[in-house]
């Protein structure tokens, strides 16, 4: 109340400086950046000033971009059946799609792709990589994997799989558990035949109200999910750090230790998904009480000491084109990894990965978590986030770690969940301003391992920001576009499935635009297709010889 009374009272002056004689364009321009910073106060924004945001690099090379037209893009949307993920990426002007793998090489980096060593076992390469991780991530054995998804297939295949089989000798199912689990991983751990449930916190469903950790389990889920099923019948608990799939948002280490404190006590293995490791350090440092003068390096630590293990997608934090890892001090573990990684992946020394991509993630991980780099990236994804919301658009609040994420449901209200309003949303942005953000949402989640279709607590359409290579322009871009689409956006229908893709299915499925008229007569179509069990990871094929 005293903000509104003193922003009247602000904005009556403007009028009089506006209508003086002698009219002072400094005073007014003054003036009104006031009246912008008791707003923002208002929507609960943080304003940022430009030396919060100011890269702590310049940019020294430049790639020339797509000039594609709305016309050219629908062409594309017609060829793909209205899938963003399939469309050229030639005729896409931003691209949100994700963080992963996207990010900009440094020149140090591209001199270590230089005088990488590629012979095949133990090479320089690898001997500089493994001291470097060991000492980020505190652990005696580190093993390099070509990616996020390879270190979940060898980790998750060698610890579900007696486990799995002995569960079903009793008609038991084993149930993975823990924060939101990547989409990958969710898909790693049921097509290993076991199940996940995810226990995120109940803040994290309310997306208009500020919390500083969104990302945290909940505790008291944890411990029923565990009591109900037995521990004996939990394969692992996974923390995901920072937590993607609800927003990015960051996990408190107060919650942390509280997940591996009933872990232990129960006997099962604590696992950190640390695809953002250090930017979820990042939040800690910014937001728990105890941390403001502790660094990166010694935040991570206490992180992954808790962890019996740690699987890396190294795309991320680790600003590499290609890259993961996964890190334990137990031999065992290790062994039992690394025997696993010369079937699928490679050698151990190279885990599936050219020298000069190992060396470009060595340099990575130590750049991706330096203070002036996060404080960069986090902020940079902040102020596109306050954008949002000074704009009203309805985001996941307060902005995470890798990107925005759109609340579709809100954006589209007269939109029914079941018609995928964010995977629509997607090609009305990507069709009508050359930008491709990607949904994590309903066509994401798939099926559940009875053939059910899955429905998300939350249908988001996500704008992935890559590291180092966006500027301030390409952003504003992107919010003036949004605006734009926000004002029409009673004209804007749905989807439905022209051809369901299995697993995550939002890589492969086709969609029909569905127009707003159209939904209420379609609905119980849709509904029975979703309620009939279909096939999701599990296909099997008979070659020939065995007909
Ligand atoms: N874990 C998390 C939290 C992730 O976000 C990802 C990938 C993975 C694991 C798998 O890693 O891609 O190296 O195999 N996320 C990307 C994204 C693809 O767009 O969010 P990967």
């Amino acid at each position: 109340m005293k903000k509104d009374s003193t922003i009247s009272k602000k904005t009556e002056e403007l009028s009089q400086l506006v209508s003086l004689a002698e009219l002072s364009p400094a005073k007014v321009k003054k003036q009104i950046t006031e009246i912008n910073q008791l707003l923002d106060e208002i929507m609960g924004i943080k304003t940022l000033q430009a030396v919060d945001l100011v890269p702590p690099w310049i940019i020294k090379t430049v790639q020339f971009n797509s000039n594609s037209t709305p016309e050219d893009r629908l062409k594309e949307l017609e060829r793909t059946g209205n899938n963003v993920f399939m469309v050229k990426a030639e005729t896409i002007i931003l691209d949100y799609l994700t963080d992963s793998g996207t990010g900009a090489q440094s020149d140090e980096q591209w001199a270590k792709i230089m005088t990488a060593d590629e012979r095949y076992s133990h090479s320089k390469t690898y001997e500089e990589f493994i001291p470097v991780a060991q000492k980020l991530f505190s652990k005696k054995f580190v093993l390099p994997v070509h990616q996020g998804r390879s270190a979940e297939n060898l980790v998750f295949s060698s610890l579900l799989n007696s486990l799995v089989e002995r569960a079903s000798h009793q008609d038991k199912k084993i149930i993975c558990t823990g924060n939101s689990f990547f989409d990958t991983t969710i898909g790693n751990v049921q097509s290993n035949g076991a199940k996940v449930i995810s226990a995120d916190c109940p803040e994290s469903e309310r997306t208009n109200e500020y919390f500083d950790f969104k990302g945290n389990a909940d505790v008291d889920k944890v411990k029923s999910i565990i009591k109900e099923h037995g521990s004996e019948n939990i394969g692992f608990i996974v923390m995901t750090v920072v937590n993607n799939t609800i927003g990015g948002q960051p996990v408190s280490l107060q919650n942390l230790r509280a997940i591996h404190k009933i872990a232990k006590e129960h006997n099962i293995l604590f696992l950190l998904d640390s695809a953002r490791i250090f930017e979820n350090a990042y939040f800690i440092q910014q937001r728990e009480p105890g941390y403001q003068d502790k660094s990166i390096e010694e935040i991570t630590k206490q992180m992954t000491e808790l962890a019996d293990v740690i699987l890396m997608s190294g795309k991320k934090d680790g600003i590499v084109n290609m890259g993961g890892l996964i890190a334990t001090n137990d031999e065992n573990l290790y062994k039992l990894f690394l025997n696993r990684c010369i079937l699928i992946e490679g050698h151990y020394s190279y885990g599936g990965m050219s020298g000069r991509d190992l060396a470009a993630f060595t340099q990575g991980l130590q750049e991706g978590s330096r203070q002036e780099h996060l404080r960069q990236r986090i902020n940079q994804v902040t102020e596109f986030g306050n954008g949002f919301r000074r704009l009203g658009l309805p985001i996941q609040w307060p902005p995470g770690s890798n990107g925005i994420f759109l609340d579709a449901r809100e954006f589209l209200p007269h939109i029914d969940k079941n018609f995928f309003p964010a995977q629509r949303l997607c090609a009305e942005i990507y069709w009508r301003y050359g930008i491709r953000p990607v949904e994590i949402g309903l066509s994401l989640v798939g099926r559940d391992e009875t053939g059910i279709k899955s429905i998300p607590a939350k249908d988001f359409v996500r704008f992935t920001v890559p590291r180092r290579v966006y500027t301030k322009e390409h952003l504003d871009f992107t919010l003036e576009a949004l605006s734009n689409l926000y004002a029409i956006r009673e004209e804007i229908g749905g989807l439905v499935y022209k051809k369901e893709g299995l697993g995550n299915g939002h890589f492969t499925s086709t969609f029909d635009m569905v127009a707003v008229d159209d939904i209420p007569k379609l609905l119980p179509a849709v509904l029975k297709d979703f309620k009939t069990p279909k096939q999701t990871y599990k296909q099997t094929y008979f070659p020939p010889n065995a007909l």
